[in-house]
């Protein structure tokens, strides 16, 4: 069978036309998209690369030698990043959430992570910072990150076994170095600790329990992730999905798990804990967490909004285009009018891509034109 050759589609160069800033801003606190939700939780993307090649999110044969990553010109600088930060955070933002490509292969993302922790809610509360990793760098970096204010890492890992994880990182990357890393980030503090597992039917599902038992009762919240069908070079299959509901069967065929409610609102995992002796649940086993975007979209109360390298901003992690905030910055656009364009941007949101998936098109649900995880950030 000749390769099959996966056009890469730039939605890079797309962007859509900024709305007119809304006039007045809505009272703080009060904002609402057209489904009526609030905007909590702002991921900026602070990298476009990454040193690993995990084939549902990089896969070698479009991300080569010779991809075209941003020019340096187009990235927004710390201070520019920090300005957005304020003026999201004055529509209701209170959570920060680093990613790339991987963020730590951004310069000096020690000097961002200071600017953005002197920033307060809008009732002013410290906000909660976090950074998505795939925990390659974190044995290196873990003091400096916490010294600067960051609160909590969440790492990546899909497998235990070297075999595995080399497969599915494609860099031969090795499982110790992502463990020293955690346990790194441990120990500066970054508490607490999430660590995400792509699940891949027929790639790493024997690796779930394996995960699971050495997660157990570790401190680590241990989260389960549908593989997605997000951008347009992956390949996704639905039959390379495994759904939540098979995956807790299996992890309840060995452990007593029980649900827990919601840590908050617009939260993507689904929480089981671990239940003791007592058959209640044991906070020193901990808890595991679904992420089942494929099978139970939690669309509905998505209170996320993505901040793009360059400036752009995305309504869905499915989004074909975003909105260029970069243009009105270098523009000399003023605060007001570029927190009235966001607001404006806001309430005219109507994304519910997971929602939606069953009953689009075979061509609009794997492929169409869309951003990819490595452009925006999970
Ligand atoms: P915390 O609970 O604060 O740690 O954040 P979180 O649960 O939002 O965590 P995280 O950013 O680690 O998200 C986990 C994974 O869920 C991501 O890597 C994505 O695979 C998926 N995910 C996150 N946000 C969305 C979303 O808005 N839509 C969809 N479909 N998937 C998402
Ligand atoms: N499906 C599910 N999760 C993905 N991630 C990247 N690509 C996909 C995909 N296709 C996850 C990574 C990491 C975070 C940044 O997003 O594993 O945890
Ligand atoms: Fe890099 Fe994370 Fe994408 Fe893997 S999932 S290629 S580690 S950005
Ligand atoms: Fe939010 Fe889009 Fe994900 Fe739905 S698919 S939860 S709207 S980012």
């Amino acid at each position: 069978m000749g390769e099959q050759i996966i056009p890469l589609v730039d939605a890079r160069q797309r962007a859509l036309a900024t709305p007119t800033p809304l006039q007045a801003l809505p009272a703080p606190g009060t904002l609402r998209d057209t489904r009526g939700r609030p905007l909590r939780d702002l991921r900026i993307s602070v990298t476009d690369r990454c040193n690993f090649r995990c084939t549902y999110c990089m896969p070698k044969e479009v991300f080569g030698s010779d991809y075209q990553y941003l020019p340096q010109a187009a990235l927004l600088s710390f201070e520019e990043i920090t300005r957005l930060a304020r003026l999201f955070i004055g529509l209701g933002v209170h959570k920060l959430r680093l990613t790339g490509g991987e963020p730590l292969l951004r310069k000096g993302i020690e000097g961002l992570i200071e600017q953005l922790s002197a920033l307060r809610t809008l009732d002013g509360q410290p906000l909660d910072i976090t950074l998505t990793t795939n925990g390659s760098l974190l044995a290196r970096k873990a003091k400096a990150l916490k010294a600067a204010g960051l609160k909590r890492v969440t790492v990546s890992l899909d497998s235990l076994q070297d075999e595995v994880f080399r497969r599915m990182n494609d860099v031969d990357f090795p499982v110790a170095e992502v463990l020293a890393g955690i346990e790194a980030a441990r120990a500066a503090g970054l508490a607490p600790i999430k660590v995400n597992m792509v699940v891949k039917r027929g790639t790493n599902e024997h690796e779930i329990l394996p995960m699971a038992r050495h997660f157990r009762g570790s401190g680590i919240a241990l989260r389960f992730i549908e593989y997605m069908d997000v951008g347009a070079t992956n390949r996704w299959r639905m039959d390379e999905v495994l759904p939540s509901s098979e995956l807790l069967k299996r992890l309840q065929a060995e452990f007593a798990l029980l649900p827990l409610a919601h840590s908050a609102v617009g939260e993507t995992a689904e929480r089981w804990g671990y239940a003791g002796a007592d058959g209640r649940h044991d906070p020193a086993l901990g808890e595991i967490g679904l992420i089942s975007s494929v099978t139970r979209a939690f669309c509905g109360d998505c209170n996320r909004a993505r901040l793009s390298t360059e400036g752009q901003v995305y309504l869905c992690l499915f989004a074909g285009a975003g909105y260029d905030l970069r243009a009105l910055l270098r523009g000399g656009a003023s605060d007001e009018q570029i927190a009235g364009a966001i607001a404006a941007i806001w309430q005219g949101r109507s994304d519910r891509y997971s929602e939606l998936r069953a009953s689009l098109p075979p061509d609009a649900q794997a492929g169409g034109r869309r951003i990819e995880m490595s452009y925006i950030g999970g």
